[in-house]
């Protein structure tokens, strides 16, 4: 069958690669001249696995093409994909103009009965959106040619792209008439022989199917994150419980390891849609929004820790960044988490020394010239007089270092693992200084300005790490009770004393040197001091 795919970019140049491979004809799109003219030279404009010698192999075979000239290669196909990017516009809402202007595109060059594909990730109601802009174009033309608008979501993970293209779980399509469904399942059935994994629906459905998976894996993200914070406060390791929970297979392990956030093209943009969507419909959408709270919340964790460790002002600190896109196997580095972090570190006085094994040709594009930022070639050479190593995303080379060459060429032996890939009591062991997730709730607390906690009690690992943290604990169960939700508290930690309206609640004062770990940031820094002043 004679295909076009238009967008390629991740979603459209590994569709359209797989597409050809077995055996339909397919042509790739771009209004990007550059990209196209890489990819006739046989360069690939992104990093993902196998996706070059697949390429070749096809484009070699006569089956897979690429141009900018969309005229043709509507006329020539029977079904036209759109897989171009549907970025967040201003308010969070699926930006729908490269969607459009493709159909408009479409419509002023079908010559004939054509399947139209959304295959981007787009709002309910997008493909009537995609068929009226269509039938515009058309009647501007008083040109009367059939087509049909299908949904296509797609599913692939970048890193495995064409792995889940080749074995998808599952191929969703919404369609209406027999005729688009007859000939979509021609597109697909080469990659379905095994047994039957398309699943045919209506077409709001296939649209809202995309959202919903992509927002029930970031709540496995957040949640993770979350029950992260809380295993400190009942003296649990999140490590322990992810594996322990993980085994139910109802649950599985995909997807719940606590980290820095979740990042990348489509998690944060689609979210944040779907809650866009529920909110134009009236409709509520108090999960998602926390999900996307705890994960905005959960990228600024990794700073707080390293400001609690070096104080706010990092001028004349050198951060050694393993990893930089948002995930492994990928140069992908939207919304990646390092953004963030970098941008936050940069703007308190740091230098960045960082290492991707294939990001690095993002990072330099994302961050022109940033005179604050070095690349280097390998990993152990951007360690070199660096005062601490974030890593940041979790390729397997960082997975297991030498960590006595490390210990060779960072200037201190500090290490803020933003995945937890590191055994914290192996990091002891070899003389590291380890900031793990395990360390998240009482590092996010202060993060969000709070000073003092007034609890009945609390867990030992909390208590051990919020005072690390500088962070004021009282165990007061009289004061707890004299209080609720929006009343002011004041702390009077010298005098032992807790005011709530006229209330007066004594407690034990703390003990002097207690009072300067707190009054001073927390306990590196206390020690820090007296060190300096010794
Ligand atoms: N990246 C993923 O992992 C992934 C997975 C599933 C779904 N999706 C969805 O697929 C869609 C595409 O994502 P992507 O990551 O491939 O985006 P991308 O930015 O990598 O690629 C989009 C391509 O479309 C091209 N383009 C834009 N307007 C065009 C036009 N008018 N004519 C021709 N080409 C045009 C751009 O130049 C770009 O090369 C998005 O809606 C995304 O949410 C992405």
């Amino acid at each position: 069958m004679k295909i076009t795919v238009v967008g390629s970019g991740y979603v459209g140049l590994v569709s359209g690669a797989c597409l050809s491979d077995v055996g339909h004809i397919v042509t790739c799109v771009d209004n990007n001249k550059n990209k196209i003219d890489m990819l006739n030279r046989g360069e690939m404009p992104i990093f993902e696995k196998g996706l070059k010698e697949l390429v070749e192999n096809n484009v070699e075979d006569g089956r897979l093409f690429f141009t900018t000239d969309i005229k043709k290669a509507t006329e020539d196909a029977q079904v036209i994909f759109i897989a171009v990017g549907t970025p967040p516009d201003e308010d969070g809402s699926a930006d729908l103009q490269y969607v459009l202007a493709v159909a408009k595109d479409i419509g002023k060059y079908m010559n004939g009965y054509k399947v139209v594909v959304d295959k981007s990730t787009v709002p309910v109601g997008t493909a009537d959106h995609v068929k009226s802009t269509i039938s515009e174009v058309l009647k501007e033309r008083k040109a009367n040619y059939d087509f049909d608008v299908v949904s296509n979501p797609e599913f692939l993970k970048e890193g495995v792209a064409i792995d889940d293209f080749m074995k998808p779980d599952r191929v969703v399509i919404g369609a209406e008439s027999d005729r688009a469904k007859k000939l979509m399942h021609e597109v697909y059935s080469a990659f379905t022989f095994q047994h039957d994994r398309i699943i045919f629906m209506g077409i709001r459905s296939a649209e809202m199917t995309k959202y919903a998976a992509n927002a029930m894996l970031a709540t496995k993200i957040s949640f993770m994150n979350e029950i992260s914070r809380l295993c400190e406060e009942v003296d649990a390791d999140v490590e322990d419980v992810r594996t322990g929970i993980g085994s139910d297979h109802r649950i599985g392990y995909s997807f719940i390891y606590p980290g820095i956030g979740y990042g990348g093209s489509c998690f944060p943009k689609d979210v944040k849609a779907l809650i866009k969507i529920a909110h134009k419909h009236n409709s509520t959408a108090k999960i998602l929004e926390s999900v996307e709270e705890v994960n905005e919340e959960q990228k600024l964790v990794m700073v707080t820790k390293i400001k609690n460790h070096f104080g706010e002002d990092l001028n004349g600190k050198l951060f050694t960044l393993w990893g930089l896109s948002f995930k492994p196997m990928t140069d992908d580095m939207r919304e990646a988490p390092s953004q963030v972090i970098i941008h936050e570190l940069i703007q308190r006085g740091a230098k960045i020394q960082a290492y991707d094994p294939e990001a690095m040709k993002e990072a330099k594009r994302i961050f022109v010239d940033n005179p604050n930022i070095t690349y280097f070639d390998d990993q152990y050479s951007a360690l070199k007089d660096a005062n601490a190593l974030i890593l940041i995303t979790e390729w397997r080379q960082f997975r297991m270092p030498d960590f006595e060459k490390m210990n060779s060429l960072l200037k201190e032996k500090v290490i803020f693992d933003g995945r937890n890939q590191y055994e914290p009591d192996q990091m002891k062991e070899l003389g590291y200084i380890c900031g793990s997730s395990r360390e998240q709730p009482s590092v996010g607390l202060k993060a969000l300005g709070i000073k003092a906690i007034v609890a009945k009690s609390f867990s030992r690992i909390f208590y051990r790490s919020a005072t690390n943290q500088g962070l004021l604990l009282i165990e007061s169960p009289e004061a707890v009770e004299c209080y609720s939700n929006g009343d002011k508290v004041e702390v009077d930690e010298k005098k032992g004393l807790i005011k709530v309206g006229d209330k007066e609640i004594f407690f034990p004062p703390l003990p002097e040197q207690m009072q300067d770990i707190i009054n001073e940031g927390g306990l590196l820094l206390h020690i820090k001091n007296k060190l300096v002043d010794e």
